[in-house]
């Protein structure tokens, strides 16, 4: 049976590589993204030749979200083999110069993001008895380097 995967911030960089690389291993890609467009796009492209992807739009800073997007493609697929938090977002600059705002968007998409995912994703393939999740990390969170605090 064929396997799924869940990318979120799917649509750029990192995520749309692996999105890319997944369905040349013959994985259905779950594109899980909070840019319609060219999330659609990518949908498209993937598309091309075969069914290979399904783009749906998600903010993983709203848990509900999360975990309605995670339990409906379970539901629909009845597997998911890959869960892939890697949305992020890199922010830089003097810390003296941050906004609460800016800290709350960071810590929320970065941080909290990853453990709704994990929470939702974990539960399932316990159930399910197997699976695999893959959190996009930094090396930047192993060193320090100036103007990135936050990040
Ligand atoms: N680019 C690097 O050099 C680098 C190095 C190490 C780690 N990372 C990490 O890799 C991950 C991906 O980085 P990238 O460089 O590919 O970034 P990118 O900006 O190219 O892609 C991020 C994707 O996340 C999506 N996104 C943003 N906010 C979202 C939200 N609230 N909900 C869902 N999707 C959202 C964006 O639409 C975009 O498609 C990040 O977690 C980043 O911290 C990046």
């Amino acid at each position: 049976m064929r396997k799924v995967a869940i990318v979120t911030g799917g649509v750029s960089g990192i995520g749309r590589a692996i999105c890319k690389e997944l369905v040349g291993r013959n994985v259905f890609v779950i594109i899980a993204d909070i840019n319609e467009h060219d999330g659609r796009l990518l949908e498209a492209d993937l598309n091309k030749e075969a069914s290979n992807a399904q783009f749906i739009e998600l903010n993983v800073t709203d848990y509900k979200s999360v975990e309605h997007v995670i339990t409906n493609v379970y539901e629909e697929f009845q597997r998911l083999d890959y869960l892939f938090n890697n949305a992020g977002i890199a922010m830089y600059g003097e810390i003296y110069d941050m906004s609460m705002d800016e800290w709350k968007n960071i810590v929320d998409l970065n941080l909290w993001g990853v453990i709704y995912g994990t929470q939702v994703g974990y539960q399932i393939m316990k159930e399910q008895g197997f699976g695999h999740i893959i959190n996009t990390s930094s090396a930047a969170g192993l060193g320090p380097s100036p103007i990135s605090t936050a990040y």
